[in-house]
């Protein structure tokens, strides 16, 4: 096949805003465009969006990135979508209206729920690789067909479908014609069963959700449906889904058992391919599905940090100490390792490996002297030091690793990587092709097209923009390990 003129279209519909890139084999991006959202916070600990708002951007973005694509003679032959995870909707079969906002991954309004439900923990780990906490989907479903009135009984006529937004992205593009989501979002639901590969009917009852409203769970390199020619010009096979931490983990060609990334958006995830075994964790890790192609899953370890680049918009819209978050970079490199301010960013409770979605944000060791510098430089060391806790779980559970690949918004900043593998005291590795969470949706969406043979004609796409090695002298990283524990520690006494 004469690929230069052909591209794939990636939609990646994120936490705070929905992107589309159209790449070609190579990784090339041709165009791409990307649209912002509303994010809606109705009650404390809630958060919401409004899924006509995810639908048009995503849509938006999507007409906007084909037709610069086609300028340039590419033609989009098949589509891959990536999304942010665990996000809840449920909407009318017929007429595809959600009958609530979209319930985002970190909305907390389930916390009492999962605490009730804790004597299951150990049936629902078994069967989930998860833990029990308002982050996944299972508890968000029901509380939408609990809340909306007559929504349970529609639920269980059929009337109602529940999707993450991969699935509802979908439905929307091909007019209500497939009703599907992928083994790795359907891995983040509470609802399947990693090792069975299916729906679990125990895990149905304990969270009350009907199974008829669930999707067909397929390979995330399959024949998920087409798009509508009225959206988006033809069409065009969708043959490609993941959830956006295992795009990621796709996208970083991470297909060997031992292979490990990290990626700081919102969040930060750090997924460990652990090949066919489901590798159960005693350090509150995820045992998650990584990917799943002709059938067979490969699993992978997964830690949690609920925010990362959301630490920075913290600084820049909820205080408003910066004005970009580019400034962060010179800001931290103002200041030595002995600055003495600590930030622990619970804004949304503390993952892995704490798990505590009571937990509050808090700020240590300030001083009159305590400037704007000092807060960007504890913002960005708190994502380092938590995914120090992250590889120090993953070492614990018998999984060490000697490097990390990074992505995501926040890698750009070199002293964030620097710091990053002077912290963790590994290599940490930029690849040439940042985005590998929209990358990863195309190279699946290409793989079952017929664009690229085999994982390694993948793998062969993927170069070290620049390598960061650990420098830092290892009694200063020691102490500032050791505060950083205590901080911790003192922010968790102070929620119980
Ligand atoms: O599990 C939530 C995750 O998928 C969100 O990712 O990139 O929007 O922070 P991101």
């Amino acid at each position: 096949m004469q690929t230069n003129d052909v591209g794939i279209l990636s939609i990646d519909q994120g936490t705070t805003s929905s992107r589309a890139i159209v790449f070609l084999k190579d990784g090339t991006t041709v165009s791409s465009a990307q649209q912002e959202f509303t994010q809606h916070y109705p009650n404390n600990g809630w958060v919401e969006h409004d899924p006509e708002e995810i639908w048009s951007t995503a849509l938006d973005v999507s007409q906007q990135a084909i037709a610069a694509a086609k300028k340039q003679g590419v033609n989009v032959v098949c589509i891959g979508i990536t999304n942010q995870r665990e996000t809840t909707l449920v909407w009318d079969k017929l007429t595809g209206e959600p009958i609530y906002n979209a319930i985002v991954w970190q909305d907390r309004r389930t916390a009492s729920v999962c605490e009730e439900l804790s004597d299951k923990l150990d049936m629902v780990r078994s069967k989930t690789g998860l833990l029990l906490a308002p982050y996944f989907s299972a508890t968000k479903v029901s509380w939408i067909l609990d809340e909306v009135p007559g929504a349970r009984a529609r639920a269980e006529k059929g009337e109602l479908a529940f999707g993450t937004v991969d699935s509802f992205l979908v439905w929307r593009l091909s007019n209500g014609k497939s009703h599907v989501t992928d083994a790795t979002n359907a891995s983040r639901t509470n609802l399947y069963n990693i090792h069975s590969q299916q729906w679990d009917n125990e895990l149905l009852a304990l969270f009350n959700v009907p199974a008829a409203m669930l999707p067909e769970v397929k390979n995330c390199a399959d024949n998920f449906g087409h798009s509508d020619p009225a959206l988006l010009g033809e069409a065009i096979p969708i043959t490609g889904i993941a959830g956006d931490q295992q795009a990621a983990l796709f996208g970083q060609g991470c297909f060997k058992a031992g292979e490990l990334k990290s990626t700081y958006g919102t969040g930060c995830f750090a997924l460990l391919n652990t090949g066919d075994v489901p590798v159960s964790s005693e350090h509150k890790l995820l045992t998650t599905i990584g990917y799943q192609l002709n059938g067979k899953a490969t699993y992978a370890l997964e830690g949690a940090i609920f925010t990362a680049g959301a630490n920075i918009q913290w600084l820049r819209d909820g205080i408003r100490v910066i004005e970009h978050a580019k400034q962060t970079q010179s800001l931290a490199e103002s200041l030595s390792y002995d600055h003495g301010v600590f930030m622990v960013p619970g804004f949304a409770g503390l993952g892995a490996p704490h798990w505590d979605p009571n937990a509050r944000a808090s700020l240590f060791g300030m001083t009159r002297n305590t400037t704007s510098a000092h807060f960007a430089r504890a913002g960005l060391e708190a994502v380092c030091y938590q995914t120090y806790d992250l590889l120090t779980a993953m070492h614990a559970d018998g999984m060490p690793s000697n490097s990390v690949w990074v992505d995501g918004g926040m890698v750009g900043n070199d002293w964030l990587c620097q710091f990053l593998a002077d912290i963790l005291d590994v290599q940490v590795q930029r690849p040439t092709i940042m985005e590998s969470t929209a990358l990863g949706a195309a190279y699946l969406a290409g793989l079952q097209f017929g664009l690229y043979e085999s994982l390694d004609d993948i793998a062969s796409h993927k170069h070290v923009e620049k390598q960061f090695s650990p420098q830092l002298d290892k009694t200063i990283r020691q102490g500032l390990i050791d505060k950083w524990e205590k901080a911790v520690q003192a922010t968790l006494a102070f929620t119980h």
